[in-house]
């Protein structure tokens, strides 16, 4: 009886500390975010669709041409048969060399907590056999294959990823869509009929732990009816406990309403944000979508794609790393070897990366090529600062570290016997001395993390 009792007094307890959210953003916005997110800090996002066809310009391709410009209307004049159609390229979406397995392994190798797969572009080709997409998608034409579904389920059984899918809300030339801008967004037809139809196939198919709307800049949230697709995703549906969402929901969204902030494409703004936000950017720096014009130059280093991963999660954000899939499913070399440089990277410096926060300084005040992260561990709190330079002589300025008798200094990754020492510097702060490190010693060939024990503040 007493038993019972209990049994019934805590499910009471449960039901009531499950908070309900309204459909309006004042109630959606105090949702915590789901911790996972900003302990898993790196994402891996994939743009695929009919567009890694033409693979021309950008993801934009279609868009491009339709408006005229000069660029893209030339490359289908000179390359392709008179009266040729945007839907012609979705033949030729072949995916006969997509694995999805090997994808979700080399993004664990990359370090990556999370995953967001383009589900749909702005070109409203579906990567899933939606219920609402008629002929347009992955089933009907092209691949014949669920490519939504196999990555969700390879990274599901080969990793502990979380899996997420994008979608965009608009459709640059959906009739129903360009009906309803036509009546000025008082006629919801599109929304009720194709975009939240498939949000909701989406996440009850495929279970999705982020979605990340995009699309969204011409039409109000209330259009979108974003809110109550929000609510229910929050209060009933089948990941309400996990699931994150962006900020791009209706015109008025962007950097205020949702989860976490995207603002603009690779939102990085180098100084502490009050709220959780993410830095997308793609490693080929024109284009989200494959583009076989692609030059090297264009191509972030490692180098680089370290730096902008110690600018941002020094002031609190996620760093979501796009690549772009060819239409036969390949993900190219180039790509491949920067996941995998920053995988081993991450193998020797992920203490200082999953699970880190903000510390009281992000960047240096007079070294430009230091940032600071915390992070608690065994129940104290760690500074660890990322060299992004190598210093001169090795001599080491932390301007803003203060010297307490007790700092300890390392490197990690490296477990060699020559010592990590440091002095007060005149000015403030501290001089630490790097001693010289061979080839074969150096943890890593990039950038270095110094762990700093017993810091002061
Ligand atoms: C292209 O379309 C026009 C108008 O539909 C048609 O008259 C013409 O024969 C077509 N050309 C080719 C090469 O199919
Ligand atoms: C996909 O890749 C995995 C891992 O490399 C491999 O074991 C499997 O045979 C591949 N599947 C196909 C259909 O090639
Ligand atoms: C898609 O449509 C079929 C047939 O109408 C239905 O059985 C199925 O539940 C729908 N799927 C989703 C996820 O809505
Ligand atoms: C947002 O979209 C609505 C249509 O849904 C429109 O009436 C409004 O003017 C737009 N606001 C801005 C700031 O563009
Ligand atoms: C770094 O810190 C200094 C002062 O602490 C600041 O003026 C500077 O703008 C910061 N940001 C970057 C990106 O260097």
């Amino acid at each position: 009886m007493r038993a019972v009792i209990f049994l019934l007094l805590s499910s009471f307890a449960l039901t009531a500390a499950r908070q309900r959210y309204e459909a309006n953003w004042e109630s959606l916005d105090k949702r915590p975010l789901p911790t996972w997110f900003d302990k898993g800090k790196i994402g891996i996002f994939l743009h695929w669709g009919v567009f890694s066809v033409p693979s021309f310009a950008s993801e934009w391709f279609w868009n491009c041409w339709n408006s005229g410009n000069p660029s893209c209307v030339n490359f289908i004049k000179n390359n392709y048969r008179p009266n040729w159609t945007y839907a012609d390229f979705a033949r030729d979406f072949t995916a006969e060399f997509y694995n999805a397995t090997e994808w979700a392994k080399l993004f664990e190798d990359a370090g990556a907590s999370y995953v967001v797969f383009v589900s749909k572009h702005h070109e409203g080709f579906c990567n899933w056999p939606s219920n609402v997409s008629f002929n347009w998608n992955s089933m009907a034409v092209g691949p014949r294959k669920d490519l939504v579904g196999e990555l969700a389920n390879a990274i599901r059984k080969h990793t502990k990823i979380h899996f997420g899918v994008y979608h965009s809300m608009f459709e640059w030339y959906n009739p129903l869509y360009m009906r309803d801008k036509a009546n000025g967004f008082r006629t919801q037809d599109f929304v009720n009929r194709k975009a939240l139809p498939e949000l909701y196939e989406l996440v009850k198919t495929y279970k999705p732990d982020v979605i990340w709307s995009d699309g969204e800049w011409e039409a109000s949230s209330q259009y979108w009816k974003s809110p109550e697709f929000i609510a229910w995703l929050y209060n009933d549906s089948p990941v309400r406990d996990t699931v994150v969402v962006n900020d791009r929901w209706g015109n008025e969204t962007r950097c205020k309403h949702g989860g976490f902030l995207d603002c603009t494409d690779a939102y990085n703004p180098g100084t502490l944000q009050k709220r959780k936000w993410e830095n997308s950017f793609p490693i080929d720096s024109s284009s989200w979508g494959y583009r076989r014009t692609m030059t090297i130059d264009q191509i972030h280093s490692i180098e680089s794609m370290l730096t902008l991963l110690a600018r941002t999660i020094s002031c609190g954000g996620n760093l979501l790393i796009n690549v772009g899939p060819t239409k036969s499913g390949r993900i190219i070399p180039v790509f491949e070897e920067r996941l995998r440089q920053f995988g081993s990277w991450m193998k020797v410096n992920g203490e200082a990366v999953y699970e880190t926060f903000p510390w009281k300084h992000q960047n240096d005040s007079v070294n430009p090529d230091l940032w600071y992260v915390a992070r608690k561990l065994d129940g104290k709190t760690n500074v660890y600062a990322f060299v992004l330079k190598w210093p001169a002589e090795g001599q080491l300025i932390m301007a803003d570290l203060k010297g307490s008798p007790r700092l300890k200094l390392s490197m990690l990754g490296y477990t060699g016997k020559k010592p990590f020492t440091w002095k007060s510097r005149p000015q403030g702060g501290v001089i630490a001395a790097l001693p010289p490190l061979s080839p074969s010693e150096i943890p890593c060939n990039w950038a270095w993390v110094l762990k700093l024990e017993n810091t002061l503040e």
